[in-house]
C-alpha cells in the first residue's frame, strides 16, 4: 500500500482548488472561512440529507434566521415548519435548544472542537466539522462519504461498523495542519463526485495512484454486513374536511415528528397494531394509502376520509382549520404532505367523476 501521509493531503487540496462544489454556505478554497453559525447550520441540515435537498433550505433560513442571536428567539413552531420535508426533526429540536444555548453564552460560537462537543445535539462528527471548518482547527471529520474514501484508499477490509476505529486513525494521519477546513470538504467533494458508492470514476481520482482498493475493486469497501430488513407497521390517518379547510393538529412530545403540524392519526408511531380511534365518530371512507420509510420502520398509512357532517366535537386544544390553499405553508413532514396530496387528488378525481 502507498497511502502516504506526506503525499496524499497535496494531491486532494490541489484536487480541490479546481474541482471544489460551489455550495452556498461555503468559502472557496483559499478564502477566508465562512461564519461559524453558517457552518453549523448548514452541518447540521447536511446529517443524513443531500447538499442538493439543503440548499433551498439553508438559504431560506439564513433570510430569515441571519444568525444564531435570531434564531434563538423565533417561535419555535416557525422553525420546526421551515425544516418540514427536511425530515430527521429531531435535528430541527436540537438546532433550537442549541442556537438558545450560544445565546445564552453571549451569542458566539466556541472556538475548539472540545467546547463544541458541549453543545446540545452536537456530535463528534459536527463538531470536528465546525472546529475545522470555522476556526481551521486540525481536527478529524469522519461522514460517510470520507468513510468511503478512507476505506477504499486503505482497502480496510474490516466491516462497518467495527471499521470505524481503523478508518478515523487512518483520517487522523492524512489530516494536514493547514488548510484542515478545506480538506475536510474535499475528501467529501472526492466521496460525493468520484468516489462514489456505484461505479466510483477512477480514472478521474487525484489518489488513483495511491488507491490500494482500486486494483481489488473498489466497490467491495467499505465491507458491510447486510442490513437486516425494516419492520412493516401499518396505521391510520385522518382527513376532515369542512368549507375549503382541513383539521390540523400538532403532535406533541419528543417522539416521531413531535413538535410537527400533521393530520389525526391513530398512533402508528408508538404502535405496530395501527389500532386506534378516529378523531370522531361518523362515516370515514378510505382514500388510499401513503407509503414511507422512517429509519427503523418502513410505514403503510391508509387515508380516511371523513364524510360525516358534525366537527363539533373537535377540541381547538387539539388543532386548528387550515385553509386548503395554505396547506403548503403549514409545514407538513413528508409523511403528511403525502397524505395531503393523495385527499386532495381523490377529492379532485371524486368532482371530475361526478361522484
Ligand atoms: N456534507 C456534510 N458537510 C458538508 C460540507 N461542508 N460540504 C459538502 N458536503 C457536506
Amino acid at each position: 500500500m502507498d497511502a502516504s501521509a506526506a503525499t496524499i493531503p497535496d494531491l486532494l487540496l490541489g484536487w480541490y482548488d479546481t474541482h471544489h462544489r460551489t455550495l452556498p454556505w461555503r468559502s472557496p478554497p483559499g478564502s477566508p472561512p465562512p461564519e461559524p453559525y453558517r457552518v453549523w447550520l448548514s452541518e447540521v441540515m447536511l446529517q443524513q440529507t443531500t447538499t442538493a435537498a439543503v440548499g433551498p433550505y439553508f438559504k431560506k433560513f439564513v433570510a430569515r434566521w441571519p444568525d444564531v442571536a435570531a434564531l434563538a428567539a423565533a417561535d419555535e413552531g416557525e422553525v420546526m415548519a421551515a425544516w418540514a420535508g427536511l425530515g430527521y426533526y429531531a435535528r430541527a429540536r436540537n438546532l433550537i435548544a442549541c442556537a438558545k444555548a450560544v445565546a445564552a453564552g453571549g451569542g458566539q460560537f466556541p472556538q475548539s472542537e472540545t467546547e463544541l462537543r458541549k453543545l446540545p445535539g452536537l456530535g463528534v462528527y459536527t463538531a470536528a466539522a465546525i472546529a475545522a471548518i470555522a476556526y481551521g482547527e486540525r481536527s478529524v471529520v469522519v461522514d460517510g462519504n470520507v468513510e468511503r474514501v478512507i476505506a477504499r484508499l486503505f482497502a480496510i477490509a474490516t466491516p462497518l461498523p467495527r471499521a470505524r476505529v481503523q478508518i478515523r486513525a487512518e483520517a487522523d494521519t492524512l489530516t494536514p495542519h493547514e488548510r484542515p477546513g478545506d480538506f475536510a470538504q474535499a475528501m467529501m467533494d472526492l466521496g460525493a463526485t468520484v468516489c462514489t458508492s456505484r461505479a466510483p470514476r477512477c480514472l478521474l481520482c487525484p489518489l488513483g495512484a495511491h488507491c490500494a482498493g482500486r486494483a481489488l475493486g473498489p466497490e467491495q469497501f467499505p465491507v458491510k454486513v447486510p442490513k437486516a430488513a425494516k419492520p412493516q407497521r401499518h396505521g391510520q390517518a385522518f382527513w376532515i374536511e369542512r368549507g375549503g379547510r382541513v383539521w390540523l393538529i400538532r403532535r406533541t412530545g419528543k417522539g416521531m415528528l413531535g413538535g410537527m403540524r400533521a393530520l389525526p392519526d391513530d398512533g402508528w408511531s408508538a404502535r405496530a397494531d395501527g389500532a386506534g380511534a378516529a378523531p370522531l365518530d361518523g362515516d370515514w371512507t378510505p382514500a388510499g394509502t401513503v407509503r414511507h420509510s422512517f429509519t427503523h420502520f418502513d410505514l403503510d398509512l391508509q387515508l380516511m376520509v371523513y364524510s360525516g357532517r358534525d366537527c363539533s366535537r373537535l377540541d381547538p386544544q387539539q388543532g386548528e382549520w387550515c385553509a386548503l390553499d395554505r396547506l403548503d405553508e403549514a409545514g407538513l413532514p413528508t409523511l403528511f404532505a403525502k397524505a395531503a396530496r393523495l385527499a386532495t387528488a381523490a377529492a379532485e378525481t371524486g368532482r371530475t367523476s361526478g361522484d
